[in-house]
């Protein structure tokens, strides 16, 4: 095992000593050829040549081979015989050279092995579910059932390794920093982040129920009400929401809030704490500051603001081409103020028919009316089911605006700016994998900022915040409040890693006339206002300094690091796309009295299919 990510140096392995162990498997070598060893650990391999038995045996830093020879010691030979895989053996032994032909240089301990003199079985095993080596075959489901057994492999244990540096790098910056842990409660009230909450009934309070905190947000603001100045939290945070690769009805934040501070104090600390853990964990430098984008120049120029930096092909403004147009598309969408953008793919040759109408598709699924596309031909004639309503001057005007050649390809939106931008991003983000041009090892970090405070909530017809309802309106927008909220820009920051976005926060309003005009503004009545949120306002009442903070998702940090595809692959024991545990079969039913005792009465249920 190369232990790439946990760094752990060949000496730290002597704090592994035991009474039951000497020394860990992965760490003997030729220089200590002669050693009495005792080792403990896993039988990885049994093989059976006769007189001689070989057993590969591991433990999470590496595997030695173990050799049992009948001429030598007949008893220990013949407990070797009953080994078999997964078994937890304990072996006393010597350390040997291997001769030149039997080195095995696939293995960092292969010039040696251990000649048993003793061999102790301290767990039997059964047939495990499969073979650790066989991990990359096995569907997932049964990895997840047999989480025991998959967290046994190379793969799992590096990346909790990675995961436990990441977090232990973070608190030794942070407490470096001024800052100190403070827990907060998981039985809490509900303080609405955008998710669905999971609530948990109150015996002792029938009727009544807690909810999981979707974050610790107000808990830390009135941390900093109390003069903590500094506080941070590796907080596991509960959403009761759809799930995704890259998202967990639980999960950890790396949570943190501060006093009087600004948006550039919080960046500043934040890209302390990305270079530090790029620095210790990964052996990497990164170049600082991470660059900023304002979130409406990476709307218009990537779709999303969540921009993967890794790649060009960038979306470039086609409006005022058209703006005289006879093409009735284009008249409509300009009409209703809407906008034309596109994107230019320069090897278009390669898409199908096929090809081009999945992009079509993927363009409506996003919200957008639809897509145009265009091939680019010889002499830069514009191939397209709508070059016939284009005009001549038109054509020219996009051919230099785009700088279009032939083979090169066209997608264009016309829509509301919104709808525009995010299909044309989902479309850039997938001809960059699909046209392999993004660089796989790169990291590149940027911030999103001067992002709206509120966005209009289509199903809900209403305002609702982008944030969420505590961010500081930015003072040089805090007059459209009340005419034009949708105008207001907000002191919020994402910082975003490779397209995902690993972080949000903000600046966060301290004044109570404040805090209650935008619970007025996202439509919440008095009474609401009261239910939800009295606790925090009569909290601010009581003299709040001006804060702000932020959180980073650790789970999908870690998952990007370690290059990984899903955040499952970073947790212990994550549950299923349908919020499952396969290992621990929950959630489960419960019994009448435990409901009972909550004052709980099902309705009838319909069964759902478990995956
Ligand atoms: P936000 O909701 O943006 O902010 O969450 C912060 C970060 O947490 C990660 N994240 C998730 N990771 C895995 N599974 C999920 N279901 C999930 N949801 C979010 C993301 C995200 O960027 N209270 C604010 C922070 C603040 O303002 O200080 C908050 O929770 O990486």
């Amino acid at each position: 095992m190369t232990n790439k990510y946990s760094n752990i140096k060949k000496d730290d392995f002597k704090s592994y000593a035991t009474t039951l162990r000497s020394n860990m498997c992965g760490e003997l070598n030729f220089g200590m050829v002669d050693s009495k060893v005792k080792l403990c650990g896993w039988v990885n391999k049994r093989r059976d040549h006769g007189k001689l038995i070989f057993i590969d045996l591991r433990d999470f830093s590496g595997l030695i081979q173990v050799v049992f020879d009948a001429n030598i010691n007949e008893a220990s030979y013949s407990i070797a015989k009953e080994i078999r895989a997964e078994y937890i053996i304990s072996i006393e032994g010597t350390l040997k050279a291997r001769t030149a032909e039997t080195v095995n240089r696939d293995l960092a301990t292969g010039d040696v092995e251990v000649a048993a003199d003793s061999i102790n079985i301290l767990s039997r095993s059964k047939t495990p579910p499969y073979a650790l080596d066989e991990r990359d075959r096995v569907d997932e489901m049964s990895r997840l059932k047999y989480r025991y057994v998959d967290l046994r492999t190379e793969d799992m244990q590096e990346n909790l390794r990675l995961r436990h540096k990441v977090s232990s790098t973070t608190r030794q910056y942070l407490n470096s920093n001024g800052f100190i842990e403070v827990e907060t409660p998981i039985l809490a009230k509900s303080t609405p982040e955008g998710a669905r909450d999971f609530l948990v009934p109150s015996r002792l309070n029938p009727g009544n129920f807690y909810a999981l905190p979707q974050s610790p947000q107000l808990y830390k603001q009135i941390l900093m009400f109390s003069g903590f100045d500094r506080i941070y939290q590796i907080a596991r945070c509960f959403r009761d929401e759809d799930l995704r690769a890259d998202r967990q009805p639980e999960f950890t934040q790396i949570d943190l809030e501060m006093s009087f501070v600004s948006v550039d104090d919080v960046i500043k600390l934040i890209e302390g704490l990305i270079t530090k853990i790029f620095t210790e964990v990964l052996g990497m430098e990164l170049a600082l500051p991470f660059k900023r984008l304002t979130w409406r120049h990476s709307m218009e120029t990537y779709g999303t603001d969540k921009p993967d930096l890794r790649f060009g092909m960038q979306i470039t403004d086609l409006t005022d081409i058209f703006k005289n147009s006879q093409f009735n598309i284009f008249i409509n969408v300009l009409s209703r103020k809407g906008v034309i953008k596109g994107l230019k793919v320069d090897d278009g040759s390669q898409f199908t028919r096929k090809d081009l109408d999945d992009f079509v598709y993927t363009a409506k699924k996003y919200g957008a009316g639809g897509l145009i596309w265009m091939k680019v031909e010889s002499n830069n004639v514009l191939n397209s089911p709508v070059a016939k309503f284009l005009t001549d001057g038109e054509k020219q005007l996009l051919i230099e605006r785009l700088d279009l050649h032939e083979n090169n390809l066209v997608l264009i939106v016309a829509d509301q700016f919104l709808k525009t931008c995010s299909a044309l991003g989902v479309l850039r983000n997938y001809l960059g994998h699909r046209l392999n041009l993004i660089d796989l090892d790169a990291f590149n970090f940027a911030w999103v900022v001067d992002f709206p405070l509120f966005e209009f909530d289509d199903r809900e017809k209403r305002l609702s915040p982008m944030h969420h309802p505590f961010t500081s309106p930015s003072p040089d927008s805090m007059d459209m409040l009340d005419m034009e909220p949708l105008g207001v820009k907000s002191l919020a920051y994402d910082i975003v890693l490779n397209g995902n976005e690993i972080g949000g926060g903000s600046i966060r309003i301290n004044d109570i006339e404040l805090q209650k005009k935008i619970f007025k503004i996202l439509g919440f009545d008095d009474k609401r206002i009261e239910d939800n949120f009295g606790f925090f306002l009569r909290a601010l009442q009581y003299g709040a300094p001006p804060h702000g903070g932020i959180a980073l998702g650790m789970d999908r940090l870690v998952m990007i690091i370690g290059r990984l595809e899903s955040i499952r692959e970073v947790i212990a024991f994550p549950k299923t796309q349908s919020a499952y545990c396969m290992m621990t079969e929950s959630p489960s039913v419960v019994t009448e009295q435990q409901l009972s005792e909550v004052s709980i009465k099902l309705s009838p249920i319909k069964k759902r299919d478990q995956e």
